[in-house]
């Protein structure tokens, strides 16, 4: 549905030097797919959504809707942002403040160019997407006596009343406070699915990008690191930037001793010792790696466990978190960060054994 190829985005700074803050960014998103970008502030999201609406000008690239190329470096098209059938509702929404919400959801039909839309249409239009969003019993309230999350999702209404092809979602829940994002990210997983509609969502909350996405492209510094479903970049990072910005990971320095079986692990040698782990990419004997571990794959309990890669440690620190506990585990010369069950009661400087799957012990090359 949507096919971004080779994008390259620069901006002029004060000094006049070129800043590449997209740097040929490529991915597809298939019909009806919520696709994220994920990635610390400035790492070009905004810019790689922009260029797809039409409001930047790239400097190379291709990009596909459907059928349709509405930007080409090497064709030199550029589809003016107002043709290319496009919804968009950036961080930052915009409700009209002296409209109701009914004249706020029916305004992009009242001022749009492409077409001219009958009163009837319009009255149809506005009260389908004003009951999809659930807004129909506030039609005639004036926008600003909305609570955040209904502003919110008036912002998307106003963007689906168009009925794009193609919706972009640039930090939609940024405004709100946290409890609201958690509701607001469900109901607009619930509304892309029912509508089917094609989605570029931008965001640097991984848990949203986590929650909501199909799949997810992790950006850093303008480039795309790793795409790959949700589970897969969770668990199977293919950088250190990807794994610590994707949830947190204890990462352990490591030399690869030697293959251990014909099915990708290895035996490696960490600041904990020998240890069995998953390695992403084929690697030779010292090879050197780092190691990633998610903390709550560490488990952790008073009694030896049976199985490979246990180790005993001493409690250092704990933080209850109600439905969790982190445990700061010290083995030998590294601290270990472990998330366990509240049940749980070891104390601090009581001893502790670790035990870690192999399978949950990416090895990354270093
Ligand atoms: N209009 C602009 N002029 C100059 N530099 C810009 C402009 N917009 C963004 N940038 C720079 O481009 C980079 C990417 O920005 P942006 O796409 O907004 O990142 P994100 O949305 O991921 O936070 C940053 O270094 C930012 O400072
Ligand atoms: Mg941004």
């Amino acid at each position: 549905m949507l096919t971004v190829k080779g994008l390259c985005t620069e901006y002029v700074n004060e000094r006049k030097q070129a800043i590449r803050a997209a740097h040929d960014v490529s991915f597809d998103v298939p019909p009806g797919k919520l696709f994220t970008l994920l990635g610390p502030s400035g790492c070009g999201k905004t810019t790689t959504l922009r260029s797809i609406a039409g409001l930047e000008r790239p400097q190379a690239g291709e990009i596909r809707v459907g059928d349709e190329v509405i930007y080409s470096s090497a064709r030199r098209i550029f589809v003016p942002p107002n043709q290319r059938g496009l919804g968009m509702v950036f961080q930052s929404y915009a409700i009209w403040p002296h409209m109701t919400v009914y004249e706020n959801a029916a305004f992009p039909l009242r001022v749009g160019r492409r077409r001219r839309f009958s009163r009837r249409e319009i009255d149809e239009r506005v009260n389908r997407v004003l009951a999809t969003v659930d807004l129909a019993e506030l039609a005639q309230r004036e926008a600003t006596k909305l609570s955040g999350g209904q502003q919110q999702r008036l912002a998307l209404a106003r963007a689906l009343v168009m009925e794009p092809r193609l919706l972009l979602l640039d930090e939609p829940l940024s405004n709100l406070d946290a409890k609201l994002r958690e509701r607001m990210r469900f109901e607009l997983k619930r509304l892309q699915r029912e509508l089917g509609i094609t989605t570029v969502y931008v965001t640097h909350d991984q848990s949203e990008a986590l929650a909501l996405s199909h799949a997810i492209a992790v950006m850093s510094r303008g480039r795309i690191e790793q795409i790959g479903t949700p589970r897969e970049i969770y668990e199977r990072p293919v950088n250190q930037f990807v794994a610590d910005f994707v949830g947190s990971s204890n990462f352990l320095d490591a030399t690869v001793r030697a293959a251990d079986g014909a099915n990708g692990f290895y035996r490696v040698e960490s600041a904990l010792g020998v240890m069995k782990a998953l390695g992403l990419e084929p690697l030779q004997a010292d090879d050197k790696v780092v190691v990633s571990v998610r903390p709550e794959d560490v488990h952790l309990s008073e009694a030896r466990p049976d199985g490979e890669n246990v180790w005993q440690g001493m409690v250092d620190q704990k933080v209850f978190l109600g439905e969790s506990v982190d445990f700061q585990v010290v083995v030998g010369e590294r601290r270990v960060q472990a998330r366990a069950h509240p049940s749980l009661r070891t104390r601090v400087g009581e001893p502790i054994y670790l035990r870690v799957e192999p399978e949950k012990c990416v090895a990354l090359k270093a």
